[in-house]
């Protein structure tokens, strides 16, 4: 069957190269795409090929690239290649892209993921000019099947001025009836609010709607998604996933959470991916979730039948498993319920729900404030994410890492994060190896000392010690003690000597 069952959109069918000469130097494009999935597979290479020639010619060509999150080698990784980007956001994960964020050449704005499509639509951060979407298929009334991820596709849509289509044969056509695009009127003061009271709620419809004369061209791909695989899971992770069940089963037993648990977040990463898969052994049943991306762990889960139903906006998966997911997508649509991305990362749903939010961290320190991707405070690692979407709304969130990163050099329990993006205001609950630091309803040197004993790797613990300890002696107040002399010293001396170790 063909995959463009509309006369309108078919008869603009044309190339990648054709397309992009739709794309304009200095302006805004707004690509599909989502941790590795659903991303524009041929309009950006053609495009970079584009920008290289005319940079060749002595001609400057950047556009500014917005997304759901990050994408994949074909987009973030081409563009940046041919210095592309001058401005990018809201997330990424790209080794070339985040070189080029690092050295100064592209602008990078790190945004909530929840939010970066309703600034986009409140003007803020300038006219989006170019939507750039991969779907699965036209239908014959012209409204357009989604792919791999929902993202920011809808906004994107609505709000540039023009847009370009990219209808990819690999998707699989079961994904028809897996995604809720919800319409709300984006601005306020018209919003109102979201209808959804369980995780497995559909509100809206299954096709993106478009005006036909906005489209500019249609152009067929054949493509997979590109995700990477997990690292396998070790002792380290399934340490850490096994004092996250000890006190998810604690709470149940105390009655703070219901048996079956409340919806479930659980952030990119290796980690957070081996996280669920200790919830396939654990014991709990029913278990849902409400969640940005849906990994293999949480594939296994479906398939297990401890998980009912799963929500999010994008699949992050392992190539193997993204083979699964397509060829057995149309029971997979009866689990998996695929929203816009201002849906998933709603505040408000997530706060009604009492979503119990688990995240990956770079550092944190002993007071519980983390930061999420600053290597040394200044160096850009991905992106903050939906990573404060979850943790501020959550009803419980917790952070997991491994206490030591780079072969021990660095310790990921230091005495002053090098940036926050996440107070200890919002941090509950931090997870290590070693133990677990449930900081709910401690005061800041009781939240450090638990931190301290239960979290921190045995060869920092004593230099932590010593630190806190000269802290409560130096500082002007016994509320937050800090060395202020000494706080970021860790890094320093990790900067100077390639070891945190004294
Ligand atoms: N200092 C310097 N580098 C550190 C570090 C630290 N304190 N802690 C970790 N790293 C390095 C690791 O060595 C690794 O480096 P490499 O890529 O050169 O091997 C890299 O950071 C990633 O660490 P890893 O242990 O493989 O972690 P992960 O795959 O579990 O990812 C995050 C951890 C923090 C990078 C990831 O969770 C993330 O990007 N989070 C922010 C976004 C987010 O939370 N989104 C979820 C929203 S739903």
């Amino acid at each position: 069957m063909s995959r463009i069952r509309n006369e309108k959109f078919r008869s603009k069918v044309m190339s990648a190269e054709q397309a992009a000469t739709f794309i304009e130097d200095g302006s805004n494009v707004g690509f599909s795409g989502f941790t590795g999935s659903g991303y524009p597979k041929a309009v950006p290479g053609a495009l970079a090929s584009r920008i290289q020639a005319i940079h060749a010619a002595g001609q400057p060509f950047k556009i500014g690239v917005f997304t759901g999150a990050s994408t994949a080698p074909e987009l973030d990784g081409v563009l940046a290649e041919v210095d592309g980007i001058g401005w990018r956001m809201p997330y990424q994960s790209d080794p070339i892209l985040r070189r080029k964020i690092n050295e100064g050449v592209t602008d990078y704005c790190d945004i909530h993921l929840g939010l970066s499509g309703p600034l986009t639509a409140s003007g803020f951060l300038g006219k989006l000019d170019t939507a750039v979407i991969e779907i699965t298929a036209i239908t014959e009334d012209g409204e357009l099947i989604p792919s791999s991820s929902l993202g920011n596709n809808m906004l994107w849509i609505e709000t540039a001025r023009q847009v370009i289509l990219e209808v990819n044969h690999w998707q699989s056509l079961d994904l028809y009836g897996m995604h809720d695009v919800y319409y709300q009127p984006a601005l306020p003061p018209h919003r109102v609010p979201i209808p959804i009271v369980a995780a497995g709620d559909r509100i809206g419809q299954k096709t993106l709607l478009i005006d036909p004369d906005k489209v500019v061209a249609v152009v067929e791909t054949d493509a997979p998604d590109r995700n990477s695989p997990f690292k396998p899971l070790d002792d380290q992770s399934k340490l850490i996933a096994g004092h996250l069940l000890d006190f998810l089963s604690h709470e149940v037993k105390v009655g703070r959470l219901p048996a079956g648990l409340l919806p479930l977040q659980s952030g990119v990463g290796n980690i957070a991916n081996a996280v669920l898969a200790g919830l396939l052994d654990g014991p709990f049943d029913q278990i849902t979730s409400y969640t940005e991306v849906i990994q293999d762990g949480m594939v296994d889960l479906l398939d297990s039948g401890k998980m009912t139903v799963a929500s999010a906006t994008a699949f992050s998966l392992s190539p193997e498993y993204a083979e699964k997911l397509n060829d057995g997508a149309a029971e997979y649509s009866q689990k998996i319920i695929l929203r816009p991305q201002d849906v998933s990362n709603n505040p408000e749903v997530i706060r009604r729900l009492g979503v119990i939010a688990c995240n990956g961290l770079i550092e944190a320190d002993i007071y519980g404030n983390v930061n999420s991707n600053y290597i040394m405070g200044s160096r850009m690692q991905n992106g903050l994410g939906g990573s404060g979407d979850f943790t501020r709304n959550s009803y419980i969130s917790s952070f997991v890492t491994p206490s030591v990163a780079k072969g021990g050099d660095i310790s990921c329990i230091v005495p002053m994060v090098s940036h926050v993006d996440h107070t200890e205001h919002d941090v509950q609950v931090i997870i290590t190896e070693q133990g677990l630091a449930d900081m709910r309803g401690l005061a800041p040197r009781k939240r450090a000392r638990a931190v301290i004993d239960n979290c921190a790797h045995p060869d920092y613990r004593p230099a932590l010690e010593e630190y806190f300890e000269r802290a409560q002696r130096v500082a002007n107040s016994q509320h937050t003690p800090h060395d202020l002399r000494t706080a970021l010293g860790w890094h320093v001396r990790f900067l100077e000597t390639g070891s945190m170790k004294p």
